[in-house]
């Protein structure tokens, strides 16, 4: 699974290399529009009144870019960005050090901020607020609370489960935006230009192949490209056209939409095994050799999000989508 190719999360080496062409400032930041616009107005209006941004919460599927528009955010506003992670912060006197140590005006950035443990988001509320800490000294009898007093600061969250926030956490947010998946003309842009900083020539229409099998998603299109290159030249040829793009995305078996084989797996499971469904997660997951928890999160956001699936109360039903993208006749079943 870590191997798959249109995974939208990165693997491990993958972030040196996406920090290599991520965009600086939001003129360089391609698509989400909505999110922009918004970010500049919050962002010159705080300027104007030289204070420190509003909390920020970015949320949405992974691989949209929720670290690369917190970095824009910092670097718009002229300040220092701290990037740490719900799970890395253990304990409060974790979080004490990194928020004792921001300078006025900071952005503190917490991936995954819905993996906070309770007693630690507990010891985030009056940062937030108030921008103090209210730290216990001593144990027992003699213990004491003692107040310190935080910079202002701008605390940037991104998480992909913005239903796992708690509404105390989510409340103290002054702006929260939600990233959406990328049109096909964005993703065709963002691969023109990733080509451009490797130097690499790409005929618009090679592009927008390779924008209308990422799924939506940057991280998948910028993946998909650095293959696609490894094929143009090992053929010897100098630009990526149309058909170079084409033949390597069959060759790479990622097809037309963005999927690949385990996706054609787990659609014809169900249509070939269970009439296209209902049928119960536990049941797909056994067919097809894959963890429940995996096909949720991994597998079917995507196809839910292009209508391949449903939920329906008494499992998962395909549509008469699939039966057109395989080309098969929509069986009549009584
Ligand atoms: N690279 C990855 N995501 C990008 C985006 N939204 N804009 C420009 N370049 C990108």
């Amino acid at each position: 699974m870590d191997e798959r190719l249109v995974s939208s999360e990165a693997d491990s080496h993958e972030s040196v290399f996406e920090q290599s062409l991520r965009p600086r400032n939001l003129n360089q930041y391609i698509g989400q529009e909505k999110v922009k616009d918004n970010l500049r107005i919050f962002i010159d209006a705080a300027k104007m009144r030289e204070e420190a941004l509003d909390h920020v919460l970015l949320y949405g599927p992974p691989g949209l870019g929720k670290t690369t528009l917190a970095a824009i955010v910092a670097n718009e506003m002229g300040v220092e960005i701290r990037t740490t992670s719900g799970p890395a912060i253990e304990r409060p006197g974790d979080l004490a050090a990194i928020l004792t140590a921001l300078e006025p005006g900071d952005v503190l950035f917490i991936d995954e901020i819905h993996r906070l443990h309770r007693s630690i988001e507990e010891v985030l509320y009056p940062a937030m607020e108030d921008f103090c800490l209210d730290i216990v000294i001593g144990k027992g009898p003699s213990a004491r609370s003692v107040r310190l007093d935080l910079p202002p600061f701008t605390l940037v969250g991104a998480t992909t489960r913005v239903g796992l926030l708690t509404a105390p956490l989510r409340d103290r947010f002054g702006v929260l935006s939600r990233l959406e998946y990328y049109n096909q003309g964005d993703l065709s842009d963002i691969v023109m230009r990733t080509s451009d900083l490797f130097e690499i020539t790409i005929e618009k229409s090679a592009a927008f192949e390779i924008a209308r099998r990422s799924r939506g998603t940057p991280r998948i299109a910028n993946r998909l490209l650095k293959r696609v290159r490894d094929f143009a030249q090992v053929l010897g040829n100098s630009c990526i056209s149309e058909e170079i793009a084409k033949d390597a995305l069959e060759r790479l078996q990622v097809d037309r939409l963005g999927l690949d084989d385990v996706d054609h797996k787990l659609l014809l499971a169900m249509i070939e095994k269970f009439r296209g469904g209902p049928v119960g997660i536990d049941t797909i997951s056994a067919t097809i050799g894959e963890e429940s928890h995996t096909i949720e999160d991994v597998y079917e956001p995507y196809l839910l999000q292009i209508g391949f699936i449903q939920r329906t109360p008494r499992g998962r039903v395909i549509t008469p989508l699939v039966y057109e993208h395989f080309q098969m006749e929509v069986p009549k079943y009584d």
